[in-house]
């Protein structure tokens, strides 16, 4: 099967900073859990670079949009190894390739009559390159996001006719009501749709910077509406020489912050009706990353999490290991340098790096480092066998926070089955050899199949320890490997001789 994720793409007006790098690690974890699935997926990111912000700050800088652009550009490019992102694709907006394809599928909505001229009046936010309605607004007509005060702008220009797709809105959620997740977020996209939705700007006069409209070339195209289609211009040109289209359009799963609901919810389905285009099958709505104190993450208020610093500290898989567990996806929620140590110290080196290198310590101490090949311990068997099945089914809805909150069980109940059989004790006792090599390979095919369902989240850890179990092959990493071999004869890694592992979680503190 297909499988096509992608995220919002990234104004290049600002650095790279944590919420980017939250949204990007969600969606490639589902990448990489779907490939573990054998599934064909495309993974694309990258960056919106038009509109009037980035103009603004090249202005400001006396260089030009371009030239900001791919300055900024390359920024987030290089984001992506540093997180350990498996993207197969990172699109500009600013490709000649995505002006083609922008201006091909909007000249089909107006050859199709959803374009007509008109005056447009009303308070726009410039940081979010959008016009704000009355039931939006902060007191004294301030922007809900920036909280900044709008400016009242007149235009002339072309709208896009979205009144007319109410009445396909409202079948598409009542039809689908799981395409938007969590549901409260469809039902706030819902409410919107039912408040009356009107016509809105699809193009901008007399600016420079943008993507130019075929049959009235004074205008360029509001910049929301030409970031939205790179979802699909770029499976056009990612691959040269062929159409991804036909593969992986309608994307399986976007993934996007709850500030951009309203234009990916309401306007994004509405442009593809109009293009005849099918929607997305499933739009996940992540929350927002507060400070610590539970406010909105500000410089000013000094509770911001820099991404980079708790890499330079703790590692990417630390990293994304705590965005995708701090937090439920879906939520809000706080963020902070002290839980960071707290789970980083917690979770990863008492939990995890303990169990790993507890487990491979007594192999080679009680066994030369050779896996025993003996009975599995039947109850954890019957505890590890559902735990690739039930993370599918969650990663299936983007439960994130829940999937890994499944196996950390498996880790907390392999860590107390250590404690439970005592293997030092069996160690002393011949006669319970047989004993010491079940707890053993039990251990061994437990710390394994924790290993390749949490590849996704913690992909440099988790191949450490595969490779230290000799675990290297492609097919080791497939998610249906990720079950006891057998009760009685052993499990997979039956009579293997184990290879050294170096600390998984260094003690920091
Ligand atoms: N360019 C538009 C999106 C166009 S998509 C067709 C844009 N860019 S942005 O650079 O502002 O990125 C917004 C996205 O960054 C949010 O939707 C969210 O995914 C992420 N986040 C930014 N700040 C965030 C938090 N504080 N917390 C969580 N995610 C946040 O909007």
């Amino acid at each position: 099967m297909a499988y096509y994720v992608t995220t919002p793409i990234y104004y290049v007006n600002a650095a790279p900073h944590l919420g980017h790098a939250y949204t990007t690690i969600a969606a490639d974890v589902l990448a990489r859990h779907m490939r573990q699935r054998g599934e064909e997926v495309f993974f694309l990111t990258g960056t919106d670079e038009h509109g009037e912000p980035v103009a603004q700050a090249a202005d400001a800088e006396g260089v030009t949009p371009q030239e900001l652009a791919d300055r900024n550009a390359e920024r987030f490019r290089a984001l992506m190894p540093i997180l350990n992102v498996s993207n197969d694709y990172f699109i500009r907006t600013s490709d000649p390739e995505h002006h083609a394809r922008v201006q091909e599928i909007l000249q089909r909505v107006y050859d199709a009559g959803y374009v007509y001229e008109g005056t447009y009046e009303g308070w726009y936010c410039p940081r979010c390159a959008d016009f704000k309605g009355e039931a939006e607004m902060l007191p004294g007509h301030r922007c809900p996001i920036h909280e900044i005060e709008l400016t009242r702008e007149a235009q002339e220009n072309w709208f896009f006719a979205l009144s007319r797709f109410q009445e396909p809105l409202e079948r598409l959620y009542a039809e689908r009501p799981e395409w938007v997740l969590p549901r409260a977020r469809a039902n706030e996209a819902r409410a919107f749709i039912a408040s009356g939705l009107q016509d809105v700007s699809l193009t901008r006069p007399a600016l420079r910077w943008g993507v130019t409209v075929p049959w009235d070339p004074e205008q360029v195209f509001y910049v929301w509406f030409d970031a939205l289609l790179n979802y699909v211009t770029a499976l056009g040109f990612a691959q040269p020489g062929s159409d991804l289209s036909e593969t992986f359009w309608p994307a399986s799963v976007q993934i996007i912050g709850k500030d951009i609901l309203k234009f990916h919810t309401v306007y994004w389905p509405a442009l593809l009706f109009a293009a005849g285009l099918e929607v997305p099958q499933r739009m996940f709505v992540h929350g927002f990353l507060l400070g610590g104190d539970g406010r909105k993450m500000s410089k000013s208020l000094g509770n911001v999490l820099d991404p980079f610093a708790v890499i330079d500290r703790y590692g990417t898989d630390a990293l994304r290991f705590y965005l995708s567990r701090e937090v439920t996806f879906g939520s809000d929620g706080p963020v902070s340098d002290e839980t960071v140590d707290t789970r980083y110290h917690a979770e990863l080196v008492n939990e995890l790096g303990n169990l790993a290198s507890r487990t491979l310590a007594m192999v080679d101490r009680y066994r030369a480092g050779r896996v025993p090949a003996a009975a599995l311990d039947s109850a954890l068997a019957e505890d590890l066998d559902p735990l690739a099945p039930r993370v599918c089914e969650l990663l299936d809805g983007c439960e994130l926070s829940i999937a890994l909150d499944e196996i950390w069980q498996r880790v907390r109940r392999l860590n107390r089955y250590v404690e439970e059989r005592a293997p030092w004790a069996q160690a002393k006792d011949p006669a319970r050899a047989g004993e010491l090599n079940t707890t053993l390979a039990t251990l061994v095919e437990g710390l394994r199949i924790v290993a390749v369902v949490l590849h996704p989240y913690m992909p440099a850890a988790t191949r450490s320890l595969l490779d230290a179990l000799g675990e290297r092959a492609p097919e080791d990493l497939a998610l249906s490997a990720a079950r006891c071999a057998s009760s009685d004869g052993g499990g997979r890694l039956a009579e293997r001789a184990l290879a050294p592992l170096a600390q998984l979680f260094p003690r920091l503190r």
